[in-house]
């Protein structure tokens, strides 16, 4: 499948408008494209229970597998937009459960011309993934 990176970078930022950061003023977007062609757009959503809050990476992934999608095949990310952000631990482990393989590109945006990709296995080697529950 061919991967538009022009077209992730835009829909992370695109959505990163529909954040809801009441508490942080973090404004987070993630755009992921999965197995059905389509890009699944998430924003972070936070919580008065800060614990509960969900990030945009995460909400992006779950909109795509309630839809019915099991394969990541690439994901870009934004946040602040004068600095690169890095999409936190909990995040990494949850692209890991649906990545393809572990050279799909996260794709890190700090604006439309400024970003950089990364394979998942530099931002979260040697993962503890369903084939480690394989007996
Ligand atoms: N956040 C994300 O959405 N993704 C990340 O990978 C890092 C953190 C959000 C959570 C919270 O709403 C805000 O950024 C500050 O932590």
């Amino acid at each position: 499948m061919e991967i538009n990176v022009e077209e992730l970078v835009l829909a992370a930022i695109e959505i990163r408008e529909q954040a809801y950061v009441p508490y942080s003023k973090f404004k987070v977007g993630a755009a992921a494209l999965f197995e059905d062609g389509n890009i699944y757009k998430g924003c972070n959503i936070e919580n008065a229970s800060f614990g509960a809050t969900n990030c945009a990476e995460r909400t992006a992934i779950f909109n795509a597998v309630s839809k019915g999608n099991r394969t990541l095949k690439a994901i870009a990310v934004i946040g602040d937009t004068e600095n690169y952000t890095a999409p936190c631990g909990i995040c990494r482990q949850v692209m890991a459960e649906f990545a393809e393989n572990e050279n799909i590109k996260v794709i890190i945006v700090k604006n439309s011309k400024d970003y950089i990709i990364k394979t998942l296995d530099e931002m979260l080697p040697g993962s503890f993934t369903k084939k480690d529950l394989e007996i």
